[in-house]
């Protein structure tokens, strides 16, 4: 499954769990060259996010990302969490690009759901329900068909700034532009690893500039016709970071819009 792809031939299968599911300190002892040469500037490739910008970026405690999908819930990936059940002991913080801010926001878990179908392979998502819902932040719509799923997007996240580097204090972003699944899934790519029903690629063919170890459970997203921002997919596994012709490969939000929304539901919203 993704997971298990994503640092072969960079760290040990023994290494991977706990590094896709952690934190980066697992992250590969040796660092392969990053694909823009070495150089990088600052997600990778990225900038300092404005606070207020992207108010619905979530950070979570086990050193994932999320989005606030509504005042209550938390969209994240699947291999951020352990199994769907009664959970205390993930903080989710909120309303600050700077996690260190005294203005910031937190909230305890009480519930985990993760995708049924995530065992088997892909379908990387997973909702985390906060003990109190959290007012006053912008939440982000799901993507419910492929319209989006294309053109430019944002990436965002508190995770390394380049492969084997450290989490990040600052919220950084980026873009990336769309991979279709035809390219994505070449033999100079993944040679036929990607889900091209529910997995979605992002990055540039010479790499430089893509999500990393941290930033997992976060959102791609970009703007629809209304101009409104909307998740298109949700940061779940690479070859690296960054490395020329491994794009970022993104659970596709737009095939799991139905279940999320079920699964939301019967989580009370
Ligand atoms: N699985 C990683 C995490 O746990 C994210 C990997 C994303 N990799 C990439 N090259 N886009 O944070």
């Amino acid at each position: 499954m993704a997971r298990w792809r994503t640092l072969l031939g960079t760290a040990a299968a023994a290494l991977t769990v706990a590094t896709m599911g952690t934190l980066v300190s697992a992250a590969p002892a040796t660092a392969a060259p990053v694909g823009n040469g070495g150089v990088s500037p600052s997600v990778v490739g990225g900038t300092t996010a404005a606070q207020g910008e992207f108010p619905f970026m979530v950070r979570l405690s086990m050193g994932c990302g999320g989005s606030l999908y509504s005042p209550t819930l938390v969209l994240t990936a699947a291999h951020c969490v352990s199994r769907t059940g009664a959970n205390s002991s993930i903080t989710a913080t909120l309303g600050t690009v700077d996690l260190q801010s005294s203005s910031r926001i937190t909230r305890r878990s009480n519930y985990v759901y993760r995708a049924p179908g995530y065992s088997s392979s892909g379908h990387d998502w997973a909702l985390i329900r906060l003990a109190s819902p959290v007012t006053g932040l912008a939440t982000l719509n799901i993507a419910t068909n492929t319209t989006y799923d294309t053109g430019t997007f944002t990436i965002s996240g508190w995770g390394s700034s380049r492969e084997g580097g450290a989490q990040q204090r600052y919220l950084l972003k980026a873009t990336v532009p769309f991979v279709n699944d035809s390219t994505c899934n070449s033999s100079t790519m993944y040679n036929g690893q990607v889900s091209a029903a529910t997995e979605i690629c992002a990055g540039y063919t010479a790499g430089g500039v893509d999500t990393c170890q941290g930033d997992s459970g976060g959102p791609m997203f970009r703007r629809d016709d209304a101009n409104a921002w909307v998740q298109v997919g949700i940061v779940s596994w690479g070859d690296g970071c960054a490395r020329r012709n491994k794009p970022g490969v993104y659970a596709q939000v737009s095939y799991f819009a139905s279940a999320i929304q079920s699964a939301a539901s019967s989580l009370g919203g």
